[in-house]
């Protein structure tokens, strides 16, 4: 135990020196005050001033934002619907008025809408085929505390698709890398989860630009599929996130297992068990939503894998299932689809 402990701070200490560390070595620690210890990462110190500051909604103010991204945002801006936002980034509308019946926008947050009403948008993803298949996805990663549960998930052969947050990303580089190594497959969560229908054409580009960026300088691969916090998407957003090349992903079930912190973890025990016990009545399968945000969704979530893996036998899988090292993910053989696509 002593020599475990001692190796332990030695790794940590040795790597802070030297800023090769790998996520091999990132993923040994347990230990989460080590395994929260910020590092270098050299490739991210030369990109990193031509960032958004992390954790701030992003926009392309910044003196390092480089010209061929403005030029980009300005190529698009003239044909970006005229959508106006609403609301405030944290997702108080209060005096926003909207035609729910009508739902021009398709606004998933107040009409659950995942066909576009815009010509040409392809319908969100929000479900799996074939029936009994568990769309697995966790979102708000990486979590620097992730390391017993990645092992976990490693242990049992369970492949999910992480929905990264960009800034995420760039606190925790290696975490992300190992999230590829171990044969996830990674999309975008967003620049800095704030609610994306309130923002500017600019931020809004910004949050889903950089996302998709940090990623690619990080990990390697390009994503093809995004998913909106808390869902909050409308035809505007979804426009941009198409010409960036990411597909908007939404859930047939959510778990709730952020809130546990507030309800308890019973409540929800009880989520996953109703999910668990009605959609294999379902003639498809489920994508839900769950969170690798803190230890106690990750617990959540390895209390019920067994039984999920078990009962869901078309198959618990990322969303497109084609998640390889060094591989960008492709949505063009989705094992899930929306079920009108
Ligand atoms: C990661 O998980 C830890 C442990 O549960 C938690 O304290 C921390 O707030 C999380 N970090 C982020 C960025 O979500
Ligand atoms: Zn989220």
């Amino acid at each position: 135990m002593l020599s475990a402990t001692l190796g332990l701070l030695a790794l940590a200490s040795t790597s802070l020196a030297h800023p090769g560390r790998d996520w091999q070595e990132q993923a040994k620690i347990k230990d989460a005050t080590a395994e929260c210890t910020y590092y270098d990462f050299e490739p991210l110190q030369q990109l990193i001033g031509s960032y958004p500051s992390i954790w701030d909604v992003a926009d392309l103010q910044g003196s390092g934002i480089t010209e061929d991204v403005k030029a980009l945002f300005a190529q698009l801006q003239p044909n970006i619907p005229k959508i106006a936002p609403r609301g405030t980034i944290n997702g108080d509308w209060t005096g926003v008025s909207y035609d729910n019946g009508a739902d021009p926008d398709c606004w998933w947050t107040n009409t659950g809408c995942t066909t576009p009403k815009l010509e040409g948008l392809p319908v969100d993803i929000t479900e799996c085929n074939p029936a009994l298949s568990w769309g697995f996805t966790l979102d708000d990663g990486p979590n620097c505390t992730h390391n017993e549960y990645y092992d976990y998930l490693e242990s049992i052969n369970q492949k999910a698709t992480l929905f990264y947050i960009g800034s995420n990303v760039v606190d925790w580089p290696l975490e992300a890398q190992r999230g590829l190594a171990d044969g996830h497959e990674i999309c975008a969560h967003t620049w800095s989860h704030n609610y994306m229908t309130a923002l500017t054409d600019e931020q809004a580009f910004a949050e889903l630009y950089y996302t998709k960026k940090a990623i690619k300088d990080v990990v390697g691969v390009t994503v093809q599929c995004w998913r909106p916090p808390f869902g909050d998407t409308d035809d505007r957003i979804r426009w941009i996130a198409e010409q960036l090349g990411m597909r908007t992903v939404i859930w047939s079930d959510d778990t709730d297992d952020w809130n546990w912190v507030n309800v308890g973890k019973a409540t929800i025990e009880a989520n996953y068990k109703d999910i668990i016990a009605t959609a294999p009545k379902r003639p498809q399968g489920t994508i839900v939503l769950s969170h690798e945000i803190n230890a106690g969704t990750m617990e959540l979530s390895e209390e019920f894998l067994p039984q999920i893996q078990k009962t869901f036998t078309g198959g618990v899988m990322p969303v497109s299932r084609l998640a390889h090292f060094g591989r960008s993910v492709s949505l063009t053989s989705l094992a899930c689809r929306s079920p009108s696509a």
